[in-house]
């Protein structure tokens, strides 16, 4: 075989950087693999103008014409989970490997297909689907395989880290700085995936499955996105030495899975922290490697689709020494992939941001306190702000304290006639 032959489903903002990558990084994927990669069929219900005079003679009428032809890796680039899933699965019952960046499909029915490429003995690259450019899924399964992980803190949405910087640096509310992003095509026209957070719970499953182990999926992952966060708090947040940030959390206790994605305040100096715009970061906490981070773009039709050429050279070289399945799909062999209980946000520890608004009289701060006393909750610090209005923001740092114990305490400080609306809180990173 002088050639290994590419199928390319899906020719949108990641598939034409794809076909871009496969044009003008021919000579240089050539001369790294030492053979060459062809584009042979691509089949797509819409295909950018820039990349149709790159693609004459071979597009595909339909995408049966596609998995038919004579190809040995099939790219998957449409997304979700309906047709994405039975085309995969059609195409691995051909024996076709796959490369795809569908980072929902695999957080939701992951370990079928896996199991189904390993029965055929195919390989599936998804480097793409976590992080974009950042070669955050094969430095987990192959550069840290010597290391028991620990725990993952991540931005893996560029979307939210693009709204909540911009937020900060041009101190705009959040509506202004997402309708100013649509039109920029920073954010989709329908944002509920990045905004709410979901996008990252897919992302967070598939690191804390192959971190540990595992088979998490997306609904065990409790989520939270940045549709509350207001102007308000990213100055107070500024004020006390942090910025807020999406945050994917993913820690192994006690042979326990504590997964999540919600707003966090990060102190100003950590990497975290100053990660901004659409940059993802990712830091790796394990026992022998001690700390990695991991920066760069997690979102863009270049960096994502040098990921999935990436994978498609791997793939390229195993077929290439008749080789397959020489790394674990899920990072760990089958039998050693278990399903760990996750842990109940409501059990755990931390330290809250809580902005309550309150009138501005006597006896209001002793009337929260008390509330937050007779839960065990600590107060590390207050805040008022007055500007001469009768309702006023009052913000109090908690020391640790047990999240169902701080949910019960508001429950019962938002029916106090001295606060007006529920109280806004945010989890402040204890860095740990
Ligand atoms: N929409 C994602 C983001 C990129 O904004 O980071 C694709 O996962």
């Amino acid at each position: 075989m002088e050639t290994v032959n590419v199928g390319l489903l899906g020719v949108g903002t990641v598939g034409s950087g794809v076909v871009k990558i496969l044009t003008e990084n021919s000579e240089i994927i050539k001369k790294r693999l030492g053979f060459e990669l062809n584009l042979k069929r691509v089949y797509a219900k819409k295909i950018k103008d820039d990349v149709k005079p790159l693609l004459e003679g071979k597009i595909a009428n339909s995408y049966e014409e596609l998995l038919n032809d004579d190809i040995d890796i099939v790219v998957e680039l449409i997304g979700g989970t309906t047709f994405a899933k039975e085309f995969i699965l059609e195409a691995i019952e051909k024996g076709k490997s796959i490369a795809t960046a569908n980072k929902a499909l695999l957080a939701e029915f992951g370990y079928e297909i896996f199991s189904k490429a390993f029965d055929k003995k195919v390989d599936i690259g998804y480097e793409a689907a976590v992080a974009g450019g950042i070669p955050i899924i094969k430095s987990i399964k192959e550069s840290l395989a010597a290391n028991n992980i620990h725990s993952i803190k991540a931005i893996v949405n560029g979307t939210c880290n693009y709204i909540l910087t911009e937020m900060f640096n041009k101190e705009l509310p959040f509506d202004k700085v997402l309708k100013d992003a649509q039109e920029k095509g920073f954010a989709e026209a329908d944002p509920t995936f990045d905004i709410d957070g979901i996008d990252s719970a897919h992302k967070m499953a598939i690191l804390s499955s192959i971190s540990f182990g595992d088979n998490v999926v997306a609904k065990e992952v409790y989520t939270e996105g940045i549709r509350n966060i207001s102007l308000l708090d990213i100055k107070f947040a500024d004020e006390f030495g942090y910025r807020i940030k999406l945050l994917g959390i993913t820690r192994l206790i006690d042979d326990k899975i504590d997964v999540r994605v919600h707003p966090t305040l990060i102190k100003k100096d950590d990497t975290l922290a100053k990660t901004d715009g659409e940059f993802n970061a990712i830091k790796v906490r394990c026992d022998m490697d001690d700390e990695t981070i991991y920066i760069g773009k997690g979102a863009g039709s270049l960096p994502t689709a040098s990921a999935v050429v990436g994978d498609i050279m791997d793939i390229a070289r195993n077929i290439k020494n008749k080789t397959n399945l020489r790394v674990p799909l899920m990072s760990f062999p089958f039998n050693f992939v278990r399903k760990r209980e996750i842990l109940n946000i409501d059990d755990l520890q931390m330290s809250y941001y809580l902005r309550f608004t309150v009138k501005d009289q006597a006896g209001v701060l002793s009337k929260i306190s008390g509330v937050l006393g007779d839960y065990n909750i600590s107060i590390k610090s207050v805040v008022q702000i007055n500007k001469g209005d009768e309702w006023v923001p009052l913000i109090m740092f908690t020391h640790k304290a047990r999240e169902a114990d701080i949910k019960h305490a508001l429950s019962i400080i938002e029916k106090l006639d001295i606060v007006k609306e529920k109280a806004l809180l945010i989890r402040v990173d204890n860095d740990e």
